[in-house]
């Protein structure tokens, strides 16, 4: 028996079913709606019949492209009856270009995890701004809002001028702006934790050195990525600040001005992550990384509150770095620092730094955590020229999935998804290209796969 569900809101795949009585009039038919979202976690219209026990099958209707193997994958589907309802949500968000094939990827993994999961699919990136002038819908929120967590791959974003050229002839000219969808989930779900661990793999290749372990704790929703930016900057604006002595030669000049605004509450609770993540790992060490010698408001409170917080946790030693050293530090002695934390645009620049130490953007993953939502992704973005071609690391991918693992507090599936993403480094037989191999996306979220189920 196969019951394919078509609903307006999402549908689900459970080919292969067994023994479900027909909910509907008309016997053998095989349409049945759920209501996710809308309902939380009822089922509600499937009336006459056991609530299926699903592992990880829901779609909405914004299906993604899904290929053969994927929907081989789909047609295996594990079906129990019962009346449990999975015991997590989890919204996964393909986006543009190589997002959509290492999401795949992860969710190659994810089914051999047999997480007890309901995955649901929202739409967001570029082809929802081309289409809608919309890249993250209302909807997709809506959905991510009824899940536990999200993953996601990556999106495609071009400057102004393109964003208004590729926009649908009809919503032209109506005022719509391009934003990036993933700085909005940022500050919409007050992630302010991004947090972005470095870790050298033993037999990677690519590995600077290795020991090295470091993840940088970097604040998401404020500093110099605030957004409060001015172009033209409004007289009065310019006026007030002209009350500065140092601004006096800027004032009346044609210029742009971006805030980078750190208040006590943001740097206290990215420090407190911070250290306590530290704790929890049993690390020995906390840098804040600043610049309180040359910017010496904003740096000086983040340096400052960093030094309180630190009372909390007298076991961990806390050192002090101004960036640009620390830039230097990175290269010279990476051994030495286990956590690093600092403020958003620092944040971004140093990560991508201790990625490249490691692997870079193929072994680079991240988390948005706040207190209630967190959004794990790979830091790398939709690689154009390589969409299409299942060809990039999905490593990133599927360690950002390990994240998710631990953020839902199932720690043994991710310390041993770890293992199985060790033995298919150190193995060495199934490689992308960044790594020397010639493996592809799928071949090597399926050795990860297998490594998990031989465990
Ligand atoms: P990118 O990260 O997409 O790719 C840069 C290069 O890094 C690629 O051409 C490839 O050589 C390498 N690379 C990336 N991911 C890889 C992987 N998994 N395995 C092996 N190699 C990999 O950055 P790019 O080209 O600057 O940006 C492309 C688009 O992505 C832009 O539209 C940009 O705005 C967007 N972007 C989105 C991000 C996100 O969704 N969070 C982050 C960064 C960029
Ligand atoms: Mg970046």
């Amino acid at each position: 028996m196969s019951l394919e569900v078509l609903d307006a809101w999402c549908s689900l795949d459970i080919t292969g079913a067994s023994g479900a009585s027909d909910p509907g009039s008309n016997p053998g038919a095989s349409v049945f709606r759920i209501f996710t979202w809308k309902n939380k976690r009822s089922y509600a219209a499937f009336p006459r019949c056991a609530l299926p026990k699903v592992k990880g099958r829901v779609f909405n209707t914004g299906k993604p492209p899904v290929s053969e193997e994927r929907q081989h994958s789909l047609n295996r589907s594990p079906y129990q009856h019962g009346d449990t309802l999975p015991k997590y949500k989890i919204a996964v968000l393909p986006g543009d270009g190589v997002g959509k094939e290492v999401i795949e990827a992860a969710m190659i993994v994810l089914d051999e995890i047999a997480l007890d999961a309901e995955y649901l699919y929202g739409d967001i990136g570029w082809e929802f701004w081309k289409k809608e002038g919309n890249p993250l819908p209302e909807r997709t929120i809506e959905l991510m809002k009824e899940t536990d967590a999200a993953l996601f791959g990556a999106i495609t974003s071009k400057p102004k001028e393109e964003a208004q050229k590729e926009l649908a002839p009809e919503l032209r000219g109506k005022g719509l702006e391009y934003y990036s969808p993933i700085v909005k989930l940022r500050q919409l779900f007050d992630l302010y934790a991004n947090v972005r661990p470095a870790k050298a793999y033993p037999g990677n290749p690519l590995n600077y050195r290795d020991n090295i372990n470091i993840t940088v704790f970097r604040e998401n929703t404020e500093g110099l990525y605030s957004g409060v930016e001015y172009y033209p900057v409004p007289e009065e604006l310019d006026e007030l600040l002209s009350s500065h002595p140092r601004y006096a030669k800027f004032k009346g000049k044609d210029k742009a001005i971006s805030l980078r605004i750190i208040s006590e509450k943001g740097a206290e609770r990215i420090v407190r992550a911070a250290f306590d993540f530290a704790r929890k790992n049993g690390l020995k060490n906390v840098t804040v990384v600043e610049k309180p010698n040359v910017l010496r408001e904003t740096s000086g409170l983040f340096v400052r509150v960093a030094r309180k917080v630190h009372e909390d946790y007298p076991e961990i030693e806390m050192w002090e770095t101004n960036i640009d050293a620390q830039a230097m530090w990175l290269v010279k002695n990476p051994e030495n620092y286990d956590v690093l934390v600092t403020s958003n645009l620092f944040g971004d620049i140093i990560s991508d730094l201790a990625s490249q130490l490691v692997g870079g953007l193929g072994f680079a993953a991240s988390g948005n955590i706040g207190d209630d939502y967190a959004v794990f992704e790979p830091v790398h973005g939709s690689a154009p020229k390589y969409a299409g071609q299942y060809k990039v690391n999905p490593i990133a991918t599927i360690r950002a999935t390990r994240m998710l693992l631990d953020y839902i507090g199932e720690h043994e599936k991710a310390d041993r998804l770890e293992r199985a993403i060790e033995m298919v480094v150190k193995d060495g037989k199934v490689r992308t290209y960044d790594m020397g191999g010639d493996a592809g996306t799928l071949d090597v979220a399926r050795e990860i796969a297998k490594k998990y189920s031989e465990q």
